[in-house]
């Protein structure tokens, strides 16, 4: 099989590659990324010799087309990621979440190539501290630039499927956490403040409930769905794991030896999602999926000893990162 993997270079990508050379050596993989802020060669340097990387735009029709057309299947990982960053400046992810993936659709739909879509549980809006998880069928409902791209990227996919029958599957992923992720993102960012001497950072109150799984079961979970999934379908990916913002700060206060209370909090998120939670059973009845990490706490610890040691990885992203921070206040 030969494979295309659209922002192959970010967190999920990256992870995504360096488990198909690990798992299915005999599958080539071609990346396409376009290297913005959040995509990293040096995540892939492990599997350079063994891995076409393509720097381009998932929205050029010139570039995407003729990639599409030597392989058999599609895992599209590109895409804006960070709600912050929407929030100051949409315009790229409505270039990148929406038209990227109606270019993408265009050339599957030509070639008659298989696609996996990774979307995101945000797609579902936010819930209240008592609602039931998110379910497949859980009406769309998303609140900010960054979901409701995505949002609209899903159902771009599903209409394709439908009007012109591409075989196009979908997964709708909980909050993700592991090696390579940018700091700019929760779990990191913290990690490397800590290992910086300063203190986290918590929006409003730290009372957001976010429901974590690891990178590697992630990854897992989308290839599980490429290879097994029903054509035409969606499946939601967590670990049920769900945790205050304040109670994974307060967990790495405790490896680093710090107090509870060691922690600034900073004004909140525009609009900020009071909780996310995902379902998960049809991925596990129907695929056999199960989680490898099954407590947060173990992968967050493992998690810390990596950013500790590969600091030349992370530590030429951290200060412009801070940066921008400080601009917004947070
Ligand atoms: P990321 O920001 O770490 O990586 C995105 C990658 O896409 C980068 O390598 C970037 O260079 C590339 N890219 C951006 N715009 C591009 C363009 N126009 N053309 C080609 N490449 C482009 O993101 P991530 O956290 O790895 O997320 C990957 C996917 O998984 C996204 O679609 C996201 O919505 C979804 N997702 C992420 C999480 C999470 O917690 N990180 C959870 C659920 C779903
Ligand atoms: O739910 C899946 C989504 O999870 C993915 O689709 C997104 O790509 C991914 O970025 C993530 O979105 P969040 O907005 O939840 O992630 P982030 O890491 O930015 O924030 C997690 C929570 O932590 C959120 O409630 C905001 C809060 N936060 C974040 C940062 C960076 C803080 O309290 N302090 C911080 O410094």
């Amino acid at each position: 099989m030969r494979l295309l993997v659209t922002g192959g270079a970010g967190f999920l990508g990256a992870n995504f590659v360096l488990r198909a050379r690990r798992e299915h050596p005999d599958v080539e993989v071609v990346v396409l990324d376009a290297l913005t802020y959040a995509g990293n060669l040096a995540s892939l340097q492990p599997v350079r010799d063994d891995v076409e990387v393509v720097v381009g735009d998932v929205a050029d029709a010139a570039v995407v087309e003729p990639l599409v057309a030597r392989v058999d299947a599609v895992v599209h990982f590109a895409a804006e990621s960070h709600n912050d960053r929407g929030l100051a400046d949409p315009a790229p992810f409505v270039q990148t979440n929406l038209v990227g993936t109606a270019v993408l659709l265009e050339a599957v739909r030509r070639h008659d190539v298989r696609l996996h879509h990774v979307s995101t549980d945000e797609v579902f809006g936010a819930l209240g501290l008592d609602d039931e998880r998110f379910r497949e069928g859980t009406p769309y409902d998303p609140t900010s630039p960054y979901s409701a791209t995505k949002a609209g990227s899903d159902l771009l996919v599903r209409a394709w499927a439908r009007s012109y029958g591409v075989r196009a599957t979908i997964t709708c992923g909980a909050n993700t956490y592991g090696p390579l992720q940018h700091v700019e993102k929760l779990v990191p960012r913290q990690i490397t403040q800590l290992l910086d001497g300063r203190r986290p950072r918590l929006y409003g109150t730290g009372a957001q409930v976010r429901d974590w799984v690891h990178v590697d079961d992630h990854g897992a979970a989308v290839w599980a769905v490429l290879e097994r999934g029903a054509v035409g379908q969606t499946y939601l990916v967590g670990a049920g794991q769900e945790r205050t913002n304040r109670q994974v700060v307060e967990h790495l206060l405790a490896l680093f030896g710090q107090p509870a209370d060691a922690v600034d909090l900073v004004p909140e998120r525009p609009g900020h999602d009071l909780r996310y939670a995902t379902d998960s059973t049809r991925l596990r009845t129907e695929l056999g999926w199960r989680p490898r990490h099954t407590t947060f706490e173990d992968g967050l610890a493992a998690t810390v000893d990596w950013y500790r040691g590969h600091e030349a990885w992370w530590r030429p992203l951290k200060a412009e990162t801070e940066r921008r921070y400080a601009r917004l206040g947070r």
